[in-house]
């Protein structure tokens, strides 16, 4: 694809540099209530005050794109989603594992053909660009081909996406089940494929101990030591009936981490979806590995799984990131996501500020993902993906604007009412991609 000219987009700029630490850590972000970013060749070549970044700009070639009164931030990301689900969200089951055997199990079998996979594809990434996400960490099906088809249609936006294919052996249908050798000579060709293949990064990706013998979560723990710069992605203490049955399968285990731990696969480059009922050992592990929890809100409600104890595992000292979980999910929109999330930490009496919110889902994630070089903020040298937020988007969003007076409350009214029709833009590698 030709690079286009210069671009200077012009707005409310707001970009973190750390975590906040409360309401009142004004040190933690950047924010330019004129500013601009000037992209170049698909990264951000500059940032600051509007008359600043504009004197930057190439005489006479750069196209300005003016999003005033909008806010711009670095596009969203969404660390933990199941592509092959599209079609498995809003499903009327019980708890997880009636869910997974009920519908998405039928659901993910029709991604042996490719034709579905890329039609699928098609539509993920016109949900995500609608819904401000320009990076995600997928779950592909066990078939090969739904790999190609994901990295494939991520390569055409050029999007920075991650994901690998599902590796799943036992207890569910065998039009899913792959072997322990195939899983691994599958996941091994798709890595040397895929990852650093334009901007796609390859996640080696047991679905959880429940569907892998052994020998495949030996063989996840081979490909993760054979090719460390991939990240690892797995579920874990999601529900009660899932951790029972995971016991009865490994009994050896001294606990539900352990059975992952025992195989390699914890690291920094670990991403271990849900994490609600841990134990004391397990947090002390997923610590010293620096292994990630992902927080999923709308799906650890809609499946009633439990409550995610945000401030426990940080005050454990492990990292998180926040995520959809789609199709257990029921929303695209990381703003949704936001809102669940803070309603389940209200209900443990952890109060999120909607700057620590907004950090989570930009800077966070990337941080969480090792990242920040690339994505997750509006630094220069960072590749251009944005989001613009009008949070007068609507009717009851642009009357509560009327009183607001701050920037978090700002952030706290999109966090709260947004959805996609709060995406003004969104821009990938510096080219706006929204559908129109
Ligand atoms: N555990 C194993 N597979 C899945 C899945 O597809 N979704 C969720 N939420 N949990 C899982
Ligand atoms: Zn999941």
């Amino acid at each position: 694809m030709p690079n286009r000219s210069p671009l200077l987009l012009r707005g409310r700029l707001l970009s973190f540099d750390a975590a906040p630490a409360g309401a009142e850590d004004t040190d933690a972000y950047v924010y330019e209530e004129d500013g601009a970013l000037l992209v170049i060749d698909g990264k951000i070549a500059a940032r600051g005050r509007y008359e600043t970044v504009r004197d930057k700009a190439p005489d006479g070639k750069v196209e300005e794109v003016d999003h005033r009164p909008h806010l711009l931030l670095p596009g969203f990301i969404d660390t933990h989603l199941h592509f092959p689900q599209v079609q498995v969200i809003a499903s009327w089951a019980d708890q997880l594992l009636d869910w997974l055997n009920d519908y998405t199990f039928p659901a993910e079998q029709r991604f042996a053909d490719k034709h579905h996979g890329d039609r699928i594809a098609g539509a993920f990434y016109d949900l995500l660009l609608s819904h401000g996400t320009t990076t995600a960490v997928a779950y592909c099906s066990s078939h090969p081909a739904s790999v190609d088809a994901y990295f494939e249609e991520a390569d055409r936006r050029r999007m920075l996406m991650l994901g690998g294919k599902t590796m799943m052996d036992r207890n569910a249908p065998p039009a899913l089940c792959d072997t322990a050798q195939n899983s691994y000579d599958d996941s091994k060709a798709l890595l040397q494929k895929w990852h650093g293949r334009g901007r796609a990064h390859y996640a080696v990706t047991p679905r959880f101990a429940i569907t892998s013998t052994p020998a495949q979560l030996e063989a996840a723990g081979a490909l993760l030591k054979e090719h460390p710069a991939c990240h690892l992605q797995t579920h874990i203490n999601e529900n009660h009936n899932e951790i029972a049955l995971t016991k009865e399968l490994y009994p050896d285990a001294a606990h539900y981490l352990d059975v992952y731990e025992s195989f390699g696969l914890l690291g920094p480059k670990t991403l271990l979806g849900h994490c609600i009922h841990m134990t004391g050992h397990e947090m002390q592990r997923m610590r010293e590995t620096g292994s990630v929890a992902v927080f999923c809100p709308t799906s650890n409600l809609f499946l009633g799984s439990g409550l995610f104890d945000k401030a426990g595992l940080e005050s454990a000292g492990i990292r998180t990131s926040i995520a959809t979980d789609i199709g257990g999910g029921t929303s695209y929109s990381m703003l949704r996501t936001l809102d669940e999330g803070y309603k389940v930490l209200q209900l443990q009496r952890q109060r999120l500020h909607p700057l620590t919110c907004f950090y989570w889902i930009t800077r966070g994630n990337a941080e969480a993902l090792s990242l920040t070089d690339r994505i997750g903020t509006l630094d220069e040298g960072s590749d251009a993906d944005v989001v613009v937020l009008n949070a007068r988007a609507t009717r009851p969003m642009a009357l509560r604007m009327e009183t607001v007076e701050s920037l978090a409350e700002e952030l706290f009214v999109l966090q709260t009412l947004g959805d996609d029709r709060a995406i003004a833009e969104t821009y990938v590698a510096g080219i706006a991609s929204k559908p129109v």
